[in-house]
């Protein structure tokens, strides 16, 4: 069995993060979101591993190299346009070759992983598995209608959902869907839908398995889901200290401190990582805060909130519910006029108080 990432698309919902990163790449707990998905692939026993890329190849292909940190062999596919992720399928058909495989959206993190999912798929060998998890907004999502825990209906996200059962982004399907994948036109959104590709494999009377998730599931293409996303894993972590702490700071709770890390005259509280090198003075770090390496912090209150690598935050009273990008300053201004100088990038949104 292969696996096949989707790293490619634009990410407009993560703007202006996304117009320089890919949104794969953003760290959530200081690793990038993609890096979760080769972790659960391989921890299902799949090697093989192909990666959709498109405008932002160079720097997925720098993050991830060839595999072999992970132990796993990785096959870069190029998508020229993010024409939908059934093209994706479309043009990875070379890769998979007879094989069945898994597809692994690369902005989606999955609490317990997939190792039980494919275990599952290999035993009852359906044309396709889906998963489905109950959500407050359907019809942000692919929506599924099921009659007697059969699949009958699926929508890209409808108006009007039928249910509140979202398609998380993990399928495994065989070859039958690059049948599928040829006999579908293009979405009203231009897209050739995957939803679409497998509606085709229920209509030819394929078996498409249906599987419920009750464990937590996040598409992060959202800034809440990815701060939602970030609490979430940093809750799981335990204090570790591999930096330098000095002793008028208190650190409290569930707090990672990575190597090169300094903290002085400081409060910690986690669930909180701080990354290599990055440098923590006379500040507060409030729980479910990610700061990523070689960030520096001073004279500041910051939480719930991911700060991405190299920033710097200086006399800043309080930061909240933010993602802030790399190589970013925000430092207290001490020169008259007083004003607020800003030079922000393209759909930045900033909350002043
Ligand atoms: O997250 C689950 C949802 O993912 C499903 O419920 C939907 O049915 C499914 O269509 C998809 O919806 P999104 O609108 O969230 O998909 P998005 O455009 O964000 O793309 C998902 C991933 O695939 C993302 O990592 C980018 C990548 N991608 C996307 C497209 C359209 C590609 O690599 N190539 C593409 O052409």
């Amino acid at each position: 069995m292969k696996a096949l990432i989707l790293s490619g698309g634009k990410g407009t919902r993560l703007r202006p993060i996304t117009h320089t990163n890919a949104k794969q790449l953003i760290p959530i707990a200081n690793k990038p979101i993609l890096f979760y998905g080769i972790e659960a692939i391989k921890e299902a026993g799949i090697t093989d591993i192909g990666i959709i890329v498109g405008e932002t190849r160079e720097d997925v292909k720098q993050a991830v190299g060839n595999g072999d940190k992970w132990g796993v062999k990785i096959t870069y596919i190029e998508q020229d346009e993010p024409l939908g992720l059934a093209h994706a399928v479309k043009i990875a058909e070379d890769f998979i070759g007879r094989d069945s495989f898994v597809m692994y959206l690369g902005d989606n993190l999955i609490k317990d992983g997939i190792k039980a999912l494919v275990t599952e798929f290999k035993q009852n060998k359906p044309n396709a598995q889906i998963l489905l998890a109950k959500v407050p907004h359907p019809e942000q999502f692919g929506v599924a209608e099921l009659a007697n825990g059969k699949v009958i209906r699926l929508e890209e996200k409808p108006v009007y959902p039928k249910s509140d059962l979202a398609l998380v982004g993990v399928y495994m399907f065989d070859s039958s869907i690059f049948d599928a994948v040829k006999n579908i036109r293009p979405s009203s959104r231009n897209e050739l839908e995957i939803t679409d590709a497998i509606q085709y494999l229920i209509d030819q009377k394929k078996v498409v398995h249906p599987h419920v998730v009750t464990g937590w599931w996040k598409d992060t293409g959202k800034l809440e889901d990815m701060l939602e996303a970030n609490s979430i894993i940093l809750d799981t972590f335990t204090f570790k200290n591999e930096g330098r702490v000095d002793s008028a700071s208190k650190i409290e709770g569930k707090v990672v401190i990575e190597k090169g890390a300094v903290i002085e005259g400081s409060t910690v509280r986690g669930p909180a990582i701080i990354g290599e090198n990055a440098r923590i003075i006379n500040s507060y770090i409030g729980p479910y805060t990610s700061v990523y390496f070689g960030s520096h912090i001073e004279s500041s209150e910051i939480e719930h909130s991911i700060i991405l690598e190299n920033s710097q935050i200086v006399d800043i009273k309080r930061i909240a519910d933010s993602l802030i990008g790399q190589n970013v300053e925000i430092v207290k201004s001490h020169t008259r006029p007083q004003a607020y100088r800003i030079m922000v990038g393209d759909s930045s949104k900033i909350e002043i108080i």
